[in-house]
């Protein structure tokens, strides 16, 4: 890992884009969303996968372009680990961001990610990431090989508060409970 700009060098370096097509439906106004070009790169992740034993940690980055839909930013999908003792490190090399965190009672929250943050993401929690600048936010991630990704509760029921931009200043809005 180059920690000056995140790039992945060495073997076994694999590479996923996620299109607007594929998240289309995370936002909150579908009538925006329908206007958007479904071909639209949002983010790219690269990672690190070495033969995976008991202990192993992986590498990886993600750079998540910046834009809007309506006044939702550009986010990832986010998911929680599939096995919910499995924590992550997410380290922001460039860019403006937001890393929302939910917990399983549906309490969201988030931290804000600037360059050279360094974010704790505990097991047990939903994660995602918003770009509230305007240039690529890249982070750098570090995560257990065993963790899995347990997408389904955010495809089906998303957070529970969404990233939004109110007079030019992201805020979390929704129903986050105490
Ligand atoms: C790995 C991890 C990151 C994300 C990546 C894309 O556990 O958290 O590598 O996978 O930032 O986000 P998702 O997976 O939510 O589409
Ligand atoms: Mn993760």
């Amino acid at each position: 890992v180059n920690w000056h700009d995140g790039s992945l060098q060495g073997e076994h370096i694999s590479q996923s884009h996620k299109t607007f097509g594929q998240i289309a439906g995370l936002f909150q106004d579908q009538d925006a969303a329908r206007r958007m070009d479904a071909n639209t790169i949002v983010y790219t992740v690269q990672w690190v996968s070495p033969a995976a034993h008991e202990g192993a940690l992986l590498w990886g980055n993600t750079t998540l372009e910046p834009g809007r839909v309506a006044d939702e930013y550009f986010m990832t999908h986010g998911h929680f680990h599939q096995r919910r003792d499995r924590s992550e490190f997410y380290a922001t090399i460039s860019g403006e961001g937001a890393l929302l965190l939910m917990d399983e009672a549906r309490k969201t929250w988030f931290e804000p990610m600037t360059a050279g943050s360094l974010h704790y993401i505990a097991g047990n929690l939903a994660h995602r990431v918003a770009n509230v600048g305007n240039i690529p936010l890249r982070l750098v991630a570090c995560w257990h090989a065993d963790a899995g990704h347990d997408y389904s509760e955010i495809a089906k029921n998303g957070f529970s508060a969404r990233l939004l931009c109110r007079d030019g200043i992201p805020a979390l809005v929704g129903e986050a409970r105490e």
